[in-house]
């Protein structure tokens, strides 16, 4: 067993889990245990039979993993897509540029907050990552680009409210370098691809 694996323990992940919950940086109501389960319920629910198979049959790890993020939002769309939801990521991340570049903090930390709580498309993120990288091994790389992007959103929004800028500004970078890595592992390339082309 790996230092890495061990880290993963259901228990320390629910640990993880509960202590995400109660110092929930986002929001001041924060889902319970319970809660978070029946929203992992509604997303099985709506997944076909091969794609829940799949979910289902991930380790607990992987599951308190999912968890935990699902924890930082509170924002459930039966409708978006992903494409729609890293539409609205995009404005919130541009919003958070203009911000910085006008000097408004309360800009900065606002766009920050609502990218940090970004909407959660329909049926959660997992069925718009596409069944080869439903695995324990593919979706524990979530955790650090999780932590990149809405980790580093929520600092620049606590150094927005403080006034520095230079803070804010110099975690840009990390949240950006988060977006790519994510898009790296799961999104399929080229962006927007023709099959009409020979
Ligand atoms: C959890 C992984 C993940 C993270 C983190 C992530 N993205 Fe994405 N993003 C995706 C995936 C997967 C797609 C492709 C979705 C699809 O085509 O269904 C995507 C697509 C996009 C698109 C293209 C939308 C379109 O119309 O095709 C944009 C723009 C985008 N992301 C912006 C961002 C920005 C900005 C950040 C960081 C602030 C970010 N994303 C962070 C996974 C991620």
């Amino acid at each position: 067993m790996t230092y890495k694996k061990k880290l993963f323990t259901p228990v320390a992940m629910a640990l993880l889990v509960s202590s995400m919950v109660s110092f929930n940086p986002v929001y001041a109501e924060s889902p319970s245990m319970d809660d978070l389960k029946a929203t992992m319920k509604k997303q099985l629910d709506l997944m076909k039979p091969e794609l829940k198979d799949k979910v289902q049959g991930l380790s607990p790890d992987t599951k308190m993993l999912i968890m935990s993020i699902l924890a930082m939002h509170n924002r459930y769309s039966d409708k978006a897509t992903l494409r729609q939801v890293m539409l609205e990521v995009l404005q919130d991340y541009q919003g958070i540029v203009m911000g910085i570049m006008t000097d408004s903090s309360e800009m900065a930390a606002d766009s920050a907050r609502r990218l940090a709580n970004h909407r959660i498309p329909m049926g959660g993120l997992l069925p718009y990552m596409g069944m080869e990288n439903i695995t324990d091994e593919r979706l524990a790389l979530l955790e650090s680009f999780n932590d990149a992007v809405e980790g580093n959103a929520i600092k620049l929004a606590k150094a927005a409210d403080a006034d520095d800028m230079t803070q804010a500004a110099s975690l840009l970078a990390p949240i950006t370098s988060g977006c790519v890595a994510c898009h790296e592992t799961f999104r399929n390339k080229p962006l927007g691809a023709s099959d009409l082309l020979k």
